[in-house]
């Protein structure tokens, strides 16, 4: 839908003009998963698909919320009333974000919100991200809010749903959507929050990347994050470090032995090989080297898959089936449980790994994708 037609489409169920409209894209993480809650390192890049926000201010302390893509109309909420608990459904992610600005002190009041989504929901690749940040993007520009920066955004939209929403999630999706630039993967030190744009230009290098959305998500994925971060932690705990982070890659034997049992030695030792990863993964990027990211990608996967334990079995499937058909390398992205894979392939091979992937899973949607801009004003 063109600008103008998302102008109109604000019009007709609002009856007035917006002040302005913002997008905020989706990601994959190319390396570095389930390492932002252990203050580890994560390597994401935005995808070209965004989430669009046309906007306008109220002076009746109203939220009004509407979305292109889903049932049930507008949903209007007193942003006095706003707390913890209280907002069902995805209009939660944008009164979170209302409602944890305003705890932070931006005296940010009611707003008219018009959305709509290329970003596929449920495929793993931050739509709730996504729908926070331009949320968030848009709310503090309209109102003035100085002195923000993306990251301080981004972590403004984790909290909103770690306490509003109540998901413990990382500050990788958020990060990733609100800091990414065009043509790069971000790489991220979660303790410290260093940032470093590290160019991933595929199509120069003959290779292509495929985002394959296994249209699955497995129903224990939401209480099971939660037990995942509770297991790092405690083995973090056990171990007398404040987070497994704190591992040295050449200490991890020792880590291991000083663990009472298997299932924290397995979160740890992911953790710590997959920060690991993700120097590899940066060092060969640095070096030009992109095609020998693959068989890192892989070996991640595999230790998502028998350590961490969150792959499920359409997504082994594609990466069994892209890797057989000749792909430099792939692995689930995201939190796991369902969501999608990413491939790496030559860009001569685009074809008959696509080919093999939709044959292994007939109800996949895949793409191939290049790293898109970050958050931004689109007028
Ligand atoms: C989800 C969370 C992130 C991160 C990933 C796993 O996407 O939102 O914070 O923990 O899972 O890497």
């Amino acid at each position: 839908m063109t600008d103008a037609a998302f102008e109109i489409a604000f019009k007709n169920v609002f009856g007035r003009a917006p002040e302005g409209a913002w997008a905020a894209p989706g990601r994959v993480n190319l390396i570095g998963e389930h390492t932002d809650y252990n203050d580890g390192l994560v390597m994401p890049f935005a995808l070209p698909h965004t989430t669009r926000a046309a906007v306008a201010r109220r002076d009746d302390g109203l939220l009004r919320l509407h979305s292109a893509d889903m049932d049930g109309g507008v949903v209007e909420l007193p942003v006095a009333d706003l707390a913890p608990g209280t907002t069902e459904g995805w209009a939660r992610y944008p009164a979170a974000v209302l409602w944890t600005l305003r705890q932070a002190g931006h005296a940010i009041g009611g707003a008219d919100i018009h959305y709509d989504s290329t970003v596929p929901v449920g495929g793993g690749l931050s739509s709730s991200a996504a729908l926070q940040v331009v949320t968030a993007l848009a709310l503090t520009e309209l109102h003035g809010v100085q002195g923000l920066s993306r990251q301080e955004l981004a972590l403004l939209c984790q909290s909103s749903e770690n306490t509003y929403v109540g998901a413990p999630v990382g500050v990788m999706d958020q990060t990733a959507s609100a800091c990414c630039t065009e043509g790069h993967a971000l790489h991220l030190d979660v303790r410290g929050l260093a940032q470093r744009q590290v160019p991933f230009d595929l199509a120069a290098e003959g290779l292509r990347l495929l985002v394959c959305d296994t249209r699955v998500k497995h129903a224990h994925a939401d209480g099971a994050y939660g037990k995942l971060r509770a297991g790092c932690e405690a083995a973090a705990e056990v171990l007398g470090v404040p987070a497994l982070r704190d591992v040295a890659y050449d200490g991890l034997q020792a880590a291991l032995d000083a663990l009472p049992d298997d299932r924290l030695r397995r979160l740890t030792r992911h953790v710590v090989t997959e920060n690991q990863r993700v120097e590899e993964v940066l060092a060969l990027l640095d070096a030009g080297r992109t095609r020998e990211i693959g068989p890192v990608l892989t070996a991640g996967h595999v230790s998502l898959r028998d350590d961490f334990q969150v792959s499920c079995p359409e997504l082994d499937l594609v990466v069994e089936a892209a890797l057989a058909a000749g792909a430099l390398g792939a692995r689930m992205t995201g939190g796991g449980f369902g969501g999608s894979a990413i491939v790496l392939v030559e860009a001569a091979d685009e074809a008959a790994v696509g080919a093999a992937v939709a044959a292994a899973l007939p109800q996949v949607r895949q793409f191939a994708t290049v790293p898109g801009p970050g958050a931004r004003r689109l007028w």
